[in-house]
């Protein structure tokens, strides 16, 4: 099983933790819906997480192990065609309500949450030999039915 990771190795968790004071189960999502302002905060946390995610993405699909994994390769490449509709939606939000995009101090900690994870929390991971398990999977408890393959399907 994978190892039992908590928020602080989330890259979004630790934005929203820096930009709104709070962890992200705690986020008042009913006052962020009813601000403006807060929702543009949001969206520009989102956003910069995602472009994140995709700049990881497009090195691991250039990366010669990803390469040589065939179907490790074509998951990253559905990855990188589906990420964009990730931050695309909050993007839009921003320019058509005249909201600004992630200024310096943003993407400052965007890069710096980044960076702390790449040098050093994941290191630190292959030195933690004892590191605690998941004893189930994430999902473990949703109702996730399985998609209906597309030739079964009826139109
Ligand atoms: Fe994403």
């Amino acid at each position: 099983m994978p190892i039992a990771l908590d928020r602080m190795f989330g890259h979004i968790d630790r934005f929203i933790e820096i930009t709104f004071g709070c962890t992200i189960d705690s986020l008042d999502t009913q006052a962020i819906i009813a601000s403006d302002d807060l929702f543009e905060r949001l969206c520009r946390v989102v956003s910069l997480t995602e472009k994140r995610g995709l700049k990881q993405v497009e090195i691991l699909l250039d990366h010669p192990m990803v390469k040589q994994d065939k179907a490790l390769h074509r998951i990253f490449e559905i990855v990188h065609v589906d990420e964009p509709d990730h931050f695309l939606p909050y993007d839009k939000w921003l320019a058509e309500n005249a909201r600004r995009m992630p200024n310096a101090w943003e993407r400052g900690i965007d890069r710096l949450i980044h960076s702390e994870l790449l040098f050093i929390k994941l290191p630190l991971l292959f030195l933690w030999f004892r590191a605690p398990r998941l004893t189930e999977w994430r999902d473990a408890g949703e109702s996730n039915p399985r998609p209906t393959p597309r030739s079964l399907a009826t139109a």
